[in-house]
């Protein structure tokens, strides 16, 4: 008989043992979209579980909340690495040894490399504070005051090799008003962020689990 796979058995024990899905979230900062994701698993809401939070910055409150909820978090500063391709290597392991089905950027300030790409294809999704494909990159929400619009938005996308330009999965909308600054509109549309991305996430996950029947 032919030896079963690591990769094969681990997914074969986990469908035996939990029909939920294994998330991985990448943080950079304070990590409110985290923590809605994480509080909406653990309300059953989505039906997964958050394995790992991993932070290309050490010092981002986001991992010390995730701790506080009882997630398993951890820092993987690109500047211990030597290139780029080393250190998202070292977040696939991570990823791989949690099962990660799906991996959820929040506030994830890096750009997402090759290695990264390969090995999660299509398994990669994202918030964006903007109503994409308008406003890519940053500080979305002073771009769109700039530029006058009436109304803004938040888009969860899934992530490719062009920035902020995969498939939108979830949009909603915020009316700007005359008087919104930068920091009013983003307030606004960061609660917008909080109701999508858990729905996003289930939809997903809705549509990972029909491909694989
Ligand atoms: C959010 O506005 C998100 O859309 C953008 O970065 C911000 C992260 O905020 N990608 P938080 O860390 O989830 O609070």
């Amino acid at each position: 008989m032919a030896p079963i796979k690591l990769e094969q058995f681990k997914k074969e024990i986990k469908t035996l043992s939990t029909s939920k899905a294994s998330l991985g979230i990448l943080i950079s900062g304070r990590g409110s979209n985290m923590d809605i994701i994480i509080r909406a698993c653990q309300a059953n809401q989505i039906n997964a579980d958050v394995s790992i939070v991993i932070s290309n910055n050490p010092n981002a409150n986001g991992l010390i909340l995730a701790n506080s909820l009882g997630i398993k978090a951890l820092a993987v500063n690109p500047s211990d690495f030597n290139s780029k391709h080393e250190y998202e290597n070292t977040i696939c392991e991570l990823l791989a040894d949690h099962s990660v089905d799906l991996v959820c950027l929040a506030g994830y300030m890096k750009i997402v490399g090759n290695t990264l790409l390969k090995k999660y294809d299509n398994k990669i999704i994202n918030i964006h504070p903007s109503l994409l494909p308008s406003f890519k990159g940053l500080n979305a929400q002073k771009q769109a005051l700039e530029y006058g619009v009436k109304f803004a938005g938040c888009s969860v996308h899934y992530v490719n090799d062009v920035l902020d330009g995969g498939k939108i999965i979830l949009q909603d909308i915020v009316p700007v008003s005359e008087d919104d600054t930068e920091e009013t509109l983003s307030h606004k549309i960061l609660e917008k962020e909080h109701q999508i991305y858990p729905k996003a996430i289930q939809k997903v996950l809705a549509s990972l689990k029909k491909s694989e029947e």
